[in-house]
């Protein structure tokens, strides 16, 4: 175990203390957490700079309104509910159809009416939220991923994970949903993250539950040299986010919609350190770079324009 830490530290890899005390701490001012960690607050960030997000079809804020869920969903037949202050894909469904019985989960199984309310209830409730506060239910446009990740993925929809370092973005992940993930592309929840070449968008080696893995355990087609189309505005997506935000050390999630491109899915102010593994390389190398750069890098344009040369 202590050869391992030895190593991963040898390799500039960033453990959890050094990550809250290096970069959260200084990098990630309180005030603006509630626009980050409250999904609706990010999306209306979004929506007045421009940038694009799924499409919010109701929020559910008080238990009185669950009864009227069919009402509110009228007209969509396919949408995603999570909870505003979730987190690691806890409490996220993605619904694919309205059946006799109830609600066709992508996954394939049925959930009741009884069962969406009690559901319903339980968000509301905090039982998802950070710290367990009481919170409200949002239901968005269901994404369709863009074609080029159908191979490598199973009944879930892959998002790229962008750390954005003092605005300039450090690294990248493409995360691919499993069998074992339901639908979801977060790693804790058995998700692939496969590392991403900053500069070209090019995946390389992908790591599932921290070991190394070249195919996807479902299709068992390779992950790695995949070209993730649209790079340059993911970046650039990734870059304004950290401007809106105000948050020096911050994870973006982007998903790619067959038809709508780029779509901002949600920010985060305390990404986590996988990322690191998946891309064998860890932060401390990149983000000296970066600081070394940085009196020279004043606009976006600059950042971006660092970030292709690397
Ligand atoms: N609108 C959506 N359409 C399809 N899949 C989604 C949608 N929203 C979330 N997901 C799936 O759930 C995962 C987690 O969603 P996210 O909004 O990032 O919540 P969390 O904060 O729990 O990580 C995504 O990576 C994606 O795989
Ligand atoms: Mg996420």
């Amino acid at each position: 175990m202590w050869k391992i830490a030895k190593e991963l530290k040898k390799a500039g890899v960033v453990g959890i203390n050094a990550r809250n005390a290096g970069y959260i701490m200084p990098l990630n001012q309180r005030k603006f957490y509630p626009l980050v960690d409250d999904k609706r607050q990010t999306k209306e960030l979004a929506i007045k700079a421009g940038l694009e997000i799924p499409e919010l079809y109701a929020v559910i804020e008080y238990q009185w309104q669950i009864k009227n869920f069919q009402k509110l969903v009228a007209g969509h037949e396919t949408f995603v509910i999570k909870p505003a202050r979730g987190s690691q894909g806890d409490g996220i469904t993605v619904i694919d159809q309205r059946t006799k019985n109830g609600w066709r989960k992508v996954g394939g199984s049925i959930i009741s009416d009884n069962d969406v309310s009690y559901y319903l209830s339980n968000i509301l409730s905090g039982m998802y939220s950070l710290a367990n506060q009481p919170d409200v239910a949002l239901v968005e446009y269901r994404v369709n991923f863009d074609p080029v990740f159908s191979k490598i993925t199973y009944k879930g929809v892959p998002d790229i994970r962008v750390v954005v370092y003092r605005g300039v973005p450090a690294m990248a992940m493409l995360r691919l949903p499993t069998k074992e993930s339901d639908g979801k592309a977060n790693l804790h929840k058995g998700g692939i993250g496969a590392g991403v070449d900053i500069k070209t968008g090019i995946t390389t080696t992908a790591v599932q539950h921290d070991k190394v893995v070249e195919l996807h355990p479902d299709t068992n087609l390779p992950v790695a040299n995949l070209q993730i189309p649209n790079w340059e505005k993911i970046l650039y997506i990734s870059a304004l986010s950290a401007e809106l935000s105000h948050l020096g050390y911050l994870g973006v999630d982007i998903v790619l919609d067959e038809n709508l491109g780029p779509l901002i899915l949600e920010l985060n102010a305390r990404p986590g350190l996988a990322i690191q593994i998946a891309n064998r390389m860890g932060f401390a190398a990149r983000f000296h770079q970066i600081d070394l750069a940085l009196p020279n890098l004043e606009t976006l344009e600059e950042k971006l324009a660092f970030v292709a040369q690397l």
